[in-house]
């Protein structure tokens, strides 16, 4: 090879060295916003990325808290938020860290991931297994809070094109400890001019999403009753007052609420979990112990539901010569609202969608009777909540979240990180045609 050539070689190598750096990091909105989400997509799945999403995920599921105790959970997503350079704010609402990415100015939009586990055994034998008897990720949150680490990666390689700014939600005690109400309390989102949630799914496939507008989730609250009698022996029943046989008759009449009261197209749900009685065989208890939980798609009949389910307790219980309290346990599980996507939001959000994954990846689904706290926060401020599908095609079908066989397919992430990376982004591009909190121009 001539000198000559040697250095146009040389040249020519160099140009696309330089190029490959400058093309990679090329302006989000230079191509349109209609190519930001597959940007992001494309960011989300390079080795480097994806290998580090996968290893904070692992090391979640290992370690998994209950609510209000994510005390490590949050030590790992402010190690990685510090070594990205994020700020944040911690501890809020106990064990929540948030943190922000932009301008620091408005507009204002809130990004959304729960980080508790639940108590049950997992049962799947794996590497990366819980090692905390009795604890779980088996309802994906550990993917959640990994995506949104990712989510804030990718918007922070594109900080200096964000018009306006994120906000990182990483909020404790989803599962029933409603979380999200405290996060509100606390005042952090009081800014924010919309949020976005997501929830992984085994029902559908690798990065297909699906949500819909308006009503998607169930609101959903809690009893337990205490039915008091006169215990005594099993052979003797004419000098006790038997609760057993009063909670038996009391949990066949709740049954009737749902199937004879209720419009049968307004979907109800009511549930008794919970039996306690006696200990022995040949003791009738002084006191039955029951609980559960009921579930309505709105507000009204959820409210109808509430009434009943105290009234039915407390009457049958004094058919059978016994008395009954009922406690909502309000204190300490909130009754979450029905979640409610707001309309235009949800447009927008199937526009980011169809753009990040393709109208054949992108489905409505119907209304289902699981709850979700993200409600708290739409009552706060416009809000979406969807679903990113995480089947495995070789590995189906996988076992249902609260399953103790529960598994995620990690090649989920990457879908997960850009689609709130491109919802954030394209909220803050859009915002002024998008509804914001002091403008909902929602119906319901
Ligand atoms: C969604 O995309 C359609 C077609 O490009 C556009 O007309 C509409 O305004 C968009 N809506 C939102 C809420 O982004
Ligand atoms: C999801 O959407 C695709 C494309 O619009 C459609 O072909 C498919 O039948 C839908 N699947 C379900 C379960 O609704
Ligand atoms: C339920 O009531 C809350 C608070 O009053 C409200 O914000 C929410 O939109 C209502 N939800 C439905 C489905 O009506
Ligand atoms: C809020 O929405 C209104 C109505 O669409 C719009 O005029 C305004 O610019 C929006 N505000 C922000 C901060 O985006
Ligand atoms: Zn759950
Ligand atoms: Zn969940």
């Amino acid at each position: 090879m001539s000198f000559c050539k040697l250095v146009s070689f040389v040249l020519i190598l160099h140009l696309l060295n330089s190029c490959l750096i400058s093309c990679s990091s090329s302006s989000l909105t230079s191509d349109g916003l209609s190519q930001i989400p597959q940007k992001f997509l494309t960011l989300a799945k390079r080795d480097d990325i994806f290998n580090w999403m996968v290893g904070i995920r692992r090391k979640i599921h290992e370690h998994p808290e209950l609510g209000y105790e994510e005390v490590e959970t949050s030590k790992v997503v402010r190690a990685e938020l510090d070594k990205m350079g994020v700020s944040y704010d911690h501890p809020v609402a106990v064990t929540g860290v948030i943190g922000s990415v932009g301008t620091g100015q408005a507009p204002f939009v809130a990004l959304r991931a729960d980080m508790d586990a639940l108590p049950m055994q997992e049962m799947v034998e794996w590497e990366h297994a819980s090692k905390i008897p009795g604890k779980m990720h088996a309802c994906g949150h550990d993917a959640h809070t990994t995506m949104l680490l990712g989510a804030t990666k990718l918007l922070k390689e594109h900080e200096k094109e964000l018009k306006g700014t994120v906000i990182l939600v990483f909020q404790p005690a989803e599962e029933g400890g409603a979380g999200a109400k405290k996060i509100v309390e606390a005042g952090v989102l009081k800014k924010a001019s919309a949020i976005f949630g997501i929830h992984v799914t085994n029902l559908l496939g690798l990065g297909k999403v699906s949500s819909r507008a308006r009503l998607l989730m169930a609101g959903s609250g809690r009893f337990e009753a205490k039915i008091s009698g006169r215990g005594g022996h099993a052979a003797l029943p004419q000098f006790a007052i038997d609760p057993v046989v009063a909670a038996s008759s009391i949990i066949l009449s709740l049954q009737h609420i749902v199937s004879r009261e209720a419009d049968p197209l307004d979907s109800q749900v009511v549930t008794v979990a919970k039996f306690e009685g006696s200990d022995a065989f040949n003791v009738i208890p002084d006191s039955v112990t029951i609980g559960g939980t009921f579930r309505a798609l709105s507000n009204e009949s959820f409210w109808k539901l509430k009434e009943r389910i105290e009234q039915v307790i407390t009457s049958q219980a004094s058919v059978h010569m016994c008395s009954a309290t009922v406690d909502f346990l309000e204190e300490n599980y909130p009754f979450f609202p029905p979640t409610v996507n707001n309309e235009a939001l949800h447009q927008f959000f199937k526009n980011v969608s169809v753009d990040l994954v393709g109208i054949e990846n992108y489905n409505e689904t119907q209304p289902v009777m699981v709850s979700e706290d993200f409600a708290f926060y739409q009552e706060a401020m416009p809000g979406h909540f969807s679903f990113v599908g995480m089947q495995n095609e070789a590995h189906s079908p996988m076992a249902n979240p609260h399953s103790p066989y529960f598994e995620v397919n990690e090649e989920l992430l990457p879908y997960g990180a850009s689609l709130l990376a491109s919802m954030a982004t394209r909220y803050l591009l859009e915002s002024s045609s998008l509804p914001n909190k002091s403008y909902k121009n929602d119906e319901l």
